[in-house]
């Protein structure tokens, strides 16, 4: 009999939650939900009362939470959301400082119980979070991966099969670069069950889908107005939860370690990659034409700028 996978999400607010949601129905492991000790028995509250929905969603998975790091001794996976979201008028970056502090004290506590764990980070600003966590841990770059493409592709694909009218399901897209308004859809690599986006949607009106994809975060802030969006990037952690704990090597989209890959030169950015049982498998380097690698080296050194000022670089 094989033992469930133990998952660990720091940051218990509205994606953390959310995680643990996607994740228990579809049942991929054991779930500890962790947040700091001034928000109470609330992540005790939120586990108790997710693990309450067993019996009618019908999984089965333990799910406790706590404000300490023992619960979350061995894990598999820990997931860092842990930080603080945007308000409207907020960049990402923005983010930096407050939430540089928040991801190396949680990464230093996690990796202190969970040695050998894979860390996904969604905390932002997402690349270079994930960057300083990599820093840390000490872990093999293999083990420290953050989230940022599948959502942004996951919106993209959203928006490609409204204006399609077609199922979701036959919609794929890639997508590189920083999660900023930078990041670079690649409509050549998008397609339609196989027929490449270019041929189906006008440049015109794909420009302006691409667009509507770079400030897709935006959108829901300005919507929410009190955070960020949830729902959708909890989904998309959920998707690498599950590429790694089932080992399913999905070709994702995600923040990896770059060297020699893309040229970049030593730093975490959106590139795809090969998601499996390893962590990130394989980086896979895909041709850019000229447009796509200029914007994806300005994306690049978006990403880098943040990482200097961090003083990782
Ligand atoms: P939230 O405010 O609902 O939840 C954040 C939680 O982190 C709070 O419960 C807070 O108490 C907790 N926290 C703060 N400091 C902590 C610490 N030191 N240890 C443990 N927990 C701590 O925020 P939300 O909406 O869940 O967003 C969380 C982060 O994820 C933000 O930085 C946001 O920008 C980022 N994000 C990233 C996405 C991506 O695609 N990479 C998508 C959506 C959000
Ligand atoms: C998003 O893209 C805020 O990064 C977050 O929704």
């Amino acid at each position: 009999m094989g033992k469930r996978a133990k998952i660990t999400i720091v940051g218990a607010g509205h994606v953390g939650a959310t995680t643990a949601h996607w994740s228990a129905i579809r049942e991929l492991g054991d779930i500890v939900l962790v947040d700091i000790p001034e928000t109470g028995d609330m992540p005790k509250g939120k586990a108790l009362d997710l693990l309450e929905s067993s019996p009618i969603a019908g999984f089965d998975a333990n799910i406790i939470g706590t404000t300490g790091y023992e619960e979350t001794k061995d894990s598999d996976i820990v997931v860092v959301t842990a930080g603080v979201p945007r308000k409207p008028g907020m960049s990402r970056e923005d983010l930096l400082n407050t939430n540089a502090k928040i991801v190396r004290s949680v990464v230093e506590q996690a990796v202190a119980q969970s040695p050998n764990c894979i860390l996904i980070i969604v905390t932002n600003p997402l690349d270079a979070m994930t960057h300083l966590a990599w820093k840390v841990s000490g872990f093999p770059t293999n083990r420290v991966v953050g989230q940022a493409g599948v959502l942004d592709t996951a919106r993209f694909r959203t928006f490609i099969a409204m204006e399609l009218k077609v199922s979701v399901k036959d919609v794929h897209a890639m997508l590189m670069g920083g999660h900023g308004d930078a990041m670079v859809p690649l409509p050549r690599y998008s397609c339609v069950s196989g027929i490449p986006v270019t041929q189906l949607i006008p440049k015109e009106r794909l420009d302006q889908i691409i667009e509507r994809t770079r400030k897709g975060g935006g959108e829901i802030v300005n919507l929410l107005k009190t955070g960020s969006a949830y729902y959708a990037p909890g989904a998309a952690v959920t998707d690498m939860i599950e590429a790694i704990v089932r080992d399913r090597r999905r070709l994702l989209p995600c923040s990896a370690y770059c060297d020699k890959e893309f040229g970049v030169g030593g730093l975490y950015v959106g590139v795809p990659v090969i998601l499996g049982g390893n962590g990130v498998e394989k980086v896979v380097e895909i041709e850019l034409n000229d447009e796509e690698r200029a914007a994806f080296e300005k994306s690049v050194a978006g990403v880098r700028t943040l990482v200097q000022q961090l003083g990782l670089l």
